[in-house]
């Protein structure tokens, strides 16, 4: 069984074993170990029940094993390219308008998620993308060159696909306030990660989002704003 450790982070550690991801909610010291447990069963509970409700709606990776007496979730491995690496490479204009379409679905099921980073999105191009990518590649005139790369613009926007993932800190909420505060923590991984593209990608997000009462969110997104400076001054 080949075995990696794929990331480390504060609550968890992600391994990658065969063609599979296990995500284990680790031990906290600090904790009392009967809280200890009882946090890390109910976050693990909470995190697969999540991507069960939403597998039908936008593309998670697959749950394989939810193991609440090891805090363990054995998911589906999406081979492909995480956005907090790769988003100014890759066809972000496309991609802002997924994710825009995406987040309403996400919130028209009265679901946050709770942590919208790049670095929770994964980007898969289609094989017929990657293959023209190889045909671009060879290509020696530029005019040939030019039509491919018109070609493969469209096969990518028709059938590539975002994920989501890291339902880790998601939640049930119908609450205007709860639907801005994860707009408003997008935007801002984005202004720090992709500072030179963030306001547009923002925009073309924006533009995409369109779930029940979305006027009533974007309203409030500059209001959580300035609450955040309030508190800095004071
Ligand atoms: N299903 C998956 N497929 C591919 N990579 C994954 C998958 N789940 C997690 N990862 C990788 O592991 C990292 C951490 O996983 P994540 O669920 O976001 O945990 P954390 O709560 O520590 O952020 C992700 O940023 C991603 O690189
Ligand atoms: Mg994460």
């Amino acid at each position: 069984m080949k075995s990696q450790i794929i990331q480390q982070g504060a609550e968890a550690i992600i391994y990658k074993v065969n063609n599979k991801i296990v995500k284990n909610r680790t031990k906290k010291s600090y904790r009392i170990p009967e809280l200890d447990k009882k946090i890390r069963k109910s976050r693990t509970k909470s995190e697969a029940k999540i991507i069960e409700k939403l597998k039908k709606i936008i593309n998670v990776p697959k749950l394989i094993i939810t193991d609440l007496v090891n805090h363990n979730i054995h998911m589906q491995y999406i081979q492909g390219q995480k956005l907090s690496e790769h988003l100014e490479k890759l066809n972000w204009k496309e991609i802002s308008k997924q994710i825009g379409e995406i987040l309403t679905k996400l919130h028209n099921q009265e679901i946050i998620h709770g942590d919208l980073t790049t670095s929770n999105m994964i980007y898969v191009e289609n094989n017929n993308s990657n293959n023209i990518n190889s045909q671009i590649s060879q290509a020696t005139h530029n005019k040939a060159k030019k039509s491919l790369n018109i070609i493969n613009d469209n096969i990518k926007s028709n059938n590539s696909k975002l994920f989501l993932i890291d339902f880790g800190l998601g939640f049930h909420s119908k609450k205007i306030e709860d639907k801005a505060v994860d707009l408003h923590l997008l935007k801002q991984a984005l202004n720090a990660k992709h500072y030179k593209i963030a306001d547009k990608c923002f925009k073309i997000i924006i533009k995409n989002y369109k779930p029940n009462q979305y006027k009533l969110i974007i309203e409030r997104i500059p209001i959580i704003e300035s609450r955040g400076r309030y508190k800095k001054k004071h």
